[in-house]
């Protein structure tokens, strides 16, 4: 893929539109990540020592529609402002009055627009939005990367409002798309990791991946409906609604491929109710009646590490189990040391998934991890070979 980028506009002293996702964890309005806005950072700098000035623009959560403070951008617009940037956040309410201040804005400034989900129509593509956001700024870069997925007016109506050659995709997308290129055209062996509780959210993913990948592990709640498909008793761990067909559709693929599809071999599990025990490992891959399995135990973080030292190429997505929880976190911390030795080896690994990004972090081995995505759902659907309507007017003709 061939995309546009900031250098092959002609920016100097002009002003841009440019979409970020810092979409970002908050607790009581306090940043709890800050890795979506330093991601943003290559190329806010690069537009700003262009002597461009931006009006910056990006979603935070899912209000429905108008001001609702808790998804207003001002932690980002503090956050921005500690980072030494001339920055001003939009007040939301007369998009008249926006429009007057993006005009004048002065080379070096940035002018903050108020979370676009405020706008109604932004969720819908509506197409007077884009051309409101159009008649901001004369070019627009998008570097959302987690946003390039959604057909909402930021991300896809605006670009038909700007010229062709106004419009590129940013540095972080860029790098992005080159990360997740390296697992869709993988050094191998390719081994695929997949965990967290819903089959249904990664199913694309997991089928794009049948015959792809050499190996594919399982770990998280998704397992317990593999085992339960191949008969395997489960306890009362947990399965969604749905699961146990998509698991057997799975299973059948795999039948006919040449894709080895792991699954723990034990479990270290919750004791059942009124039990002094604080947790269990089972003897083997049966999960007792009154147990819930949380985590995947010993003998399958052996199994499974052996795997992965034997790995050019791996994807992460998704935990090994409750791993927010310490007593259940050993399995996911430690797949995630094992997946960052093996990059020290020279292997490339990409991980992706809010819940894998925080284990990383957990374990403190992001330093040594070749890909951490800021894309959730923009990789799954990227890597599993889909259409990102954000970047299809990007690419270069
Ligand atoms: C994300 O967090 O994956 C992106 O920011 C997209 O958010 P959304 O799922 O609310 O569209």
């Amino acid at each position: 893929m061939d995309l546009r980028l900031p250098q092959d506009l002609a920016l100097a002293h002009q002003r841009i539109f440019l979409r970020c996702d810092f979409n970002v964890p908050l607790k009581d309005g306090v940043i709890q990540d800050f890795s979506r806005i330093d991601a943003a950072i290559p190329t806010i700098d690069f537009l700003l020592h262009q002597g461009c000035s931006i009006v910056l623009a990006s979603h935070l959560g899912r209000p429905k529609s108008g001001f609702e403070s808790p998804f207003s951008l001002d932690p980002i617009e503090k956050d921005l402002k500690k980072r030494g940037y001339d920055v001003h956040l939009d007040a939301f309410h007369d998009r008249d009055a926006t429009h007057a201040r993006s005009q004048k804005l002065n080379p070096g400034q940035i002018l903050l627009l108020e979370n676009v989900r405020f706008y109604p129509g932004e969720t819908k593509n509506d197409e007077s939005l884009g051309q409101f956001y159009a008649s901001l700024a004369p070019f627009y870069i998008n570097d959302a990367f987690g946003a390039v997925h959604r057909a909402h007016a930021s991300v896809v109506s605006a670009l038909r409002y700007f010229k062709s050659d106004h419009t590129a995709a940013g540095f972080l997308i860029e790098k992005e798309i080159k990360g997740l290129n390296r697992i869709l055209h993988p050094r191998k062996p390719l081994i695929c990791i997949f965990g967290g509780s819903k089959i249904g959210d990664k199913i694309s993913l997991i089928k794009h991946f049948i015959n792809q990948a050499d190996h594919i592990l399982i770990g998280g709640a998704m397992a317990y409906a593999f085992l339960k498909a191949k008969g395997v008793s489960i306890g009362s761990s947990l399965i969604h609604e749905g699961s146990m067909e998509q698991a057997e559709e799975i299973l059948g693929l795999l039948e006919s491929s040449s894709t080895h599809l792991h699954l723990p071999i034990d479990h270290i599990t919750s004791p059942p109710k009124g039990s002094e025990v604080l947790a269990s490992i089972t003897e083997d891959v049966e999960v007792p009646a009154d147990s819930k399995a949380l985590d995947i135990g010993p003998e399958t973080i052996a199994s499974y590490s052996e795997e992965i030292q034997k790995a050019a190429t791996i994807l992460w997505n998704g935990p090994m189990g409750w791993f927010e929880e310490p007593t259940y976190s050993t399995g996911t911390l430690a797949i995630a040391e094992q997946i960052a030795l093996q990059c020290e080896s020279g292997a490339y690994a990409a991980v992706g998934g809010g819940d894998s990004l925080a284990a990383i972090n957990l374990a403190g081995v992001a330093n040594q991890i070749s890909h951490m995505s800021t894309g959730g759902g923009a990789s799954l659907e990227y890597l599993s070979g889909m259409k990102l309507p954000g970047l299809v007017n990007l690419i270069k003709c």
